[in-house]
């Protein structure tokens, strides 16, 4: 293993009833304004707002809103909530929503307390933000586990850059599965193999004999798809939900990616695909997971064949290394088919005609996988998924 430091600092209060039992005392440790931030409605639909604002108005507060939030967050809604905290000199962020209102308020919370534009200072000068304002999160679409880390994913409509930035921790996260019952099932499942995504994108990063961070992701990994066809074949099953809520969580919290490289250069490329057309993350990522490991399977034929075997099933007697290390990105293949999601651009339902190279020249390219492409090879991937 790599040497880390591991501290965790957002406390997690999981299971139903969690927010009527532990926002309060949460909200006491803050200021009388709070921001609360959500997206278009889902909130208000499902009796979630009701219950939260409910909550604030009994602990006194004073409740600012920021709504609208969309998918894919873009910088200018962020700007706007930064400006909206400064005005009404906001305590505190409640971010009610999936990982979009909650990668957002990230960035809100420290742009509100810096004079620079936050993009300038993080991308020109490479300065990351040291003040924040606190924030809690509330989940009510689970899969990206964006709630346990302090990076967020920004669409810089102008730059036509979809990139992270470095924002706070929340305080808190609250994971009520119940809170996600109502997520229309396409959610369900691009988020449940967003969770999936993140555990590969870990996974495939050295090293690449047996360690106990991949031996964990291999466990997280089997559970997402045990779940989620539990989910699929039966909706209101609360026992499966609930287990998707906190593998998205474990994707995220860190745990797997101790002592080891992380790739996340499928998240690179689906984020740029995302910057031209806005397309929903979980399903850009489907789209293109086999052709990108089809492309990088040969330099690391060992490690994929664990992952078919351990991960799908795959039966190694009588398969070379090679094969076998196929037969699992097939048995990826079916299941993103099984499941629903697209495997193609087309099924993605992107324009054919986007500028390829440009998008593929405008991928960030990572260095903790196996594959290290280039641009070319970025192009490359593209043309097979189309
Ligand atoms: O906006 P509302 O009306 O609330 O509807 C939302 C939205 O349309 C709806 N929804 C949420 N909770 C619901 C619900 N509908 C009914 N009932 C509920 N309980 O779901 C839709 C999608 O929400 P969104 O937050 O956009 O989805 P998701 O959680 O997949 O977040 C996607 C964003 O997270 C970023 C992605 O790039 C994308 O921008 N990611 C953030 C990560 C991080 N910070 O760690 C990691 C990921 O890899 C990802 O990149
Ligand atoms: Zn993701």
């Amino acid at each position: 293993m790599e040497a880390f430091t591991y501290t965790y600092p957002v406390t997690v209060y999981f299971g139903e009833g969690a927010a009527k039992e532990h926002l309060a005392a949460e909200l006491a440790k803050h200021g009388p304004t709070v921001l609360l931030a959500y997206g278009g409605g889902s909130i208000k639909r499902s009796g979630i707002y009701e219950e939260l604002t409910a909550i604030l108005h009994a602990a006194g507060k004073t409740v600012v809103e920021f709504s609208g939030i969309m998918s894919n967050p873009t910088y200018e809604k962020v700007q706007e909530g930064a400006r909206l905290a400064r005005e009404h000199r906001v305590d505190f962020i409640l971010a009610v929503g999936g990982g979009s209102v909650i990668d957002c308020c990230k960035i809100v919370s420290a742009q509100a307390k810096l004079e620079a534009d936050i993009w300038d200072c993080e991308y020109a000068d490479h300065r990351l933000p040291t003040e924040f304002l606190p924030m809690g999160a509330v989940v009510t679409a689970f899969g990206t586990g964006a709630e346990m880390n302090n990076g967020a994913v920004i669409t810089h409509t102008e730059k036509k850059l979809k990139s992270p930035l470095w924002g706070a921790f929340y305080d808190f996260a609250i994971l009520d599965p119940a809170y996600t019952m109502t997520m229309p099932m396409g959610q369900v499942v691009s988020g449940a193999f967003d969770t999936l995504s993140h555990c590969m994108e870990t996974y495939f990063g050295s090293p690449r004999e047996d360690n106990l961070s991949d031996e964990l992701s291999e466990a997280v990994m089997r559970n997402v798809i045990r779940n989620l066809r539990r989910t699929i074949e039966t909706p209101e099953d609360r026992f499966a939900r609930s287990e998707l809520v906190w593998a998205a969580a474990m994707g995220e919290n860190g745990i797997l990616k101790l002592g080891k490289a992380t790739d996340f250069q499928c998240h690179m490329m689906e984020h740029q695909l995302g910057a031209y057309t806005d397309c929903n993350h979980g399903r850009g990522l489907s789209a293109l997971h086999v052709a990108y490991y089809r492309y990088i399977v040969e330099m690391a034929p060992d490690k994929f064949a664990k992952f078919a075997c351990r991960v799908w099933g795959v039966d190694p007697a009588g398969k070379s290394e090679l094969e076998t290390a196929y037969a699992g990105l097939d048995a990826l293949a079916v299941f993103i088919r099984e499941i629903g999601v697209p495997s193609n651009f087309r099924e993605l339902g992107i324009p054919d005609d986007l500028p390829w190279q440009e998008i593929a020249d405008s991928v960030m390219l990572t260095s903790g996988g196996y594959g290290h492409l280039t641009h070319e090879d970025v192009r490359k991937i593209f043309e097979a998924c189309r």
